[in-house]
C-alpha cells in the first residue's frame, strides 16, 4: 500500500475528493460510467462535503456515476436515523444530480430468507457495470473494512455478518446504548473490496493510529482484515498526522 500523510483530515479529504472528481470527469470524457464504492461513518463526511461543493459550483456532474455502498446494519429500516441509506442521502445523494437508479445500498429491511439471494445479486450488479473503479474505505478499531470483522477471509463476498463487540461498543453512543446496536450487518466481502481497481482507505485521529500501524506494517492475517489490502496493487492509505503517529 502507498501511504499519504496529511497535516489534517481537511486537506486529506480535499485530496480524496479531487481523486474521485478526476475519475468522474475522465470517465465522462470517455462517455463511460464511473463506479464508486462508498463508505459511511464519520471518516468520509468531509469528502462528501467537497463533492457536494464541486457539484454546487457547477464543476462536477454525477449523471454518469454509479455507486455501491459497502454495508448496512441488519435489520435496519431504511428510513431510520441510523440507516446508512439515510446517512448517504443526507451527506451526499440529496445534494447532487446522481440518478436514483444508479445508487445501490445493501437493504437492511429484507427478510432473512431473502438475504442470500440479495447478496449474490449485489455482487452480480457490481460485475455487470464492469467492477468498482474507486473504493472508499474507513477502518474500524478491530481492523474491519466494510463490516468484515476479524476472521473474514480474503475471498469473502457480500453476505450477512455478525458485528464484533468492539464495533458495537463504538456505535453505542449513536444508538443510545450498546443494546440498541444491531448485532448483524450486510457487507461487501473482503474479496468484493479487493476486486476494486483502486482503493482509498482513510483514517483520522490518534484513536486510529494503532490499527493503521497494524494494517500498513503488520503481518497479513485474518484477525486484522485490513492487512489484506497489502495484497492490492493500487491501494492508498490517506491518513492525517495523528493517525500516522505509530507508523515507523
Ligand atoms: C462504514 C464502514 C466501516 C467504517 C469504520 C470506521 O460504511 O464500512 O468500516 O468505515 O467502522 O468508522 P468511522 O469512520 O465512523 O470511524
Amino acid at each position: 500500500v502507498n501511504t499519504h500523510i496529511y497535516q489534517d483530515s481537511e486537506s486529506a479529504s480535499w485530496y480524496v475528493a479531487n481523486e474521485i472528481a478526476g475519475l468522474i470527469k475522465q470517465k465522462q470524457e470517455q462517455g463511460k460510467k464511473a463506479v464508486l464504492g462508498l463508505a459511511t461513518g464519520s471518516t468520509p463526511t468531509k469528502v462528501y462535503d467537497y463533492l457536494v461543493q464541486f457539484y454546487k459550483e457547477g464543476r462536477l456532474s454525477f449523471k454518469n456515476v454509479v455507486t455501491f455502498n459497502l454495508d448496512e446494519y441488519f435489520p435496519m429500516d431504511p428510513t431510520s436515523i441510523h440507516s446508512y441509506k439515510r446517512f448517504m442521502n443526507e451527506h451526499l445523494f440529496d445534494h447532487i444530480d446522481i440518478e436514483p437508479y444508479n445508487i445501490h445500498i445493501p437493504d437492511g429491511s429484507l427478510s432473512k430468507d431473502d438475504v442470500r439471494k440479495y447478496c449474490a445479486d449485489y455482487e452480480e450488479k457490481i460485475q455487470n457495470v464492469g467492477g468498482i473503479d474507486i473504493q472508499i474505505l474507513g477502518i474500524g478499531r478491530t481492523g474491519h473494512i466494510g463490516f468484515n470483522e476479524p476472521g473474514s477471509s480474503l475471498n469473502s463476498k457480500t453476505r450477512l455478518v455478525r458485528l464484533d463487540r468492539v464495533t458495537r461498543l463504538d456505535a453505542a453512543s449513536d444508538f443510545f446504548g450498546e443494546e440498541n446496536v444491531p448485532k448483524r450487518a450486510i457487507t461487501m466481502g473482503v474479496g468484493t473490496i479487493m476486486g476494486a481497481k483502486k482503493i482509498i482507505l482513510m483514517a483520522w485521529g490518534e484513536g486510529k493510529s494503532n490499527i493503521i500501524h497494524q494494517a500498513v506494517e503488520g503481518k497479513i492475517k485474518e484477525s486484522v482484515p485490513a492487512t489484506f489490502l497489502q495484497h492490492h496493487e493500487n491501494c492508498d492509505f490517506v491518513v492525517d498526522s495523528a493517525a500516522a503517529s505509530n507508523l515507523t
